[in-house]
């Protein structure tokens, strides 16, 4: 099992406090079978002048914790980047992490009002050779309210999308809860991540966050697993065969959440 999505680093985010939550963490990670975790703190950190050195050095020490507690988990590098105007400029300047130093990105956007530069910025970024996963699209508000945007950001972007686990037991309301299920469901999603944060706040729920997953969409279990590791060797993704297509019971399907 592969994690591409979480705020393990130690004081780094709003994920875990200090070392020691880092390790406890990590541990009943372990005890659930993980592997491989991408460390995919917030960009921007708003005090932080060096994003990059930085997280480079808490990741370091991390892997010594780590490695000190005799837990077999391999730490990734990651970062999720919020969507704003000069991205391009910050990734040409390679101020930015991406997945394992792969070319795939984890970007989020703001929850409430999707940017209208946002087709651009997509533009921009993928015309520069990079992959985008978009974290989490059923916590947004406006997906929640017309998830078939992500028609559009499939089939036109060709963007991937990327659920929280905690989505499908609750953890961020039902709205949310909803729409993750009905987007697995229907096939309208990549891949399947934590997005831990703590060891009580946001736990680690992706080993029974799959199971659900599979309990909802037969195959899903496989195919997530697949192309996490897939995201890790820079290969290309696989997708699932969407049951619905646009302006079709899918739409009927959400308004009662509206
Ligand atoms: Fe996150």
């Amino acid at each position: 099992m592969i994690d591409l999505h979480s705020h393990i680093l130690p004081g780094v985010d709003d994920g875990a406090a200090d070392m020691e939550e880092s390790a406890a963490i990590l541990k009943f990670m372990q005890q659930k079978g993980l592997k491989k975790i991408a460390a995919t703190p917030h960009y921007p950190l708003y005090k932080e002048k060096d994003y990059k050195k930085m997280i480079g050095e808490k990741l370091g020490q991390l892997r010594e914790k780590a490695k000190s507690e005799n837990i077999d988990i391999e730490i990734l590098s990651g970062s999720e980047i919020l969507i704003e105007k000069k991205l391009p400029w910050l990734l040409n300047d390679n101020k930015l992490l991406t997945i394992n130093n792969t070319d795939y990105l984890l970007l989020e956007t703001h929850p409430i009002l999707l940017p209208d530069y946002f087709p651009e910025i997509i533009h921009d970024i993928q015309a520069m050779g990079f992959k985008i996963i978009i974290a989490h699209p059923e916590r947004y508000n406006f997906i929640q309210k017309d998830p078939t945007l992500l028609y559009d950001w499939v089939e036109l972007y060709d963007l991937k999308l990327m659920l929280n686990s905690s989505s499908i037991f609750g953890l961020h309301g039902k709205r949310a809860q909803n729409t993750a299920e009905k987007l697995l469901d229907i096939g309208l999603c990549h891949l399947m991540s934590s997005d831990t944060h703590g060891i009580d706040k946001r736990p680690f729920t992706l080993a029974k966050g799959l199971n659900k997953a599979e309990k909802i969409r037969k195959g899903s279990k496989k195919i997530f697993k697949a192309n996490a590791k897939a995201v890790l060797a820079n290969d290309k993704v696989e997708s699932f065969e969407i049951k619905e297509k646009r302006n079709s019971i899918f739409e009927k399907i959400f308004s009662f959440i509206i």
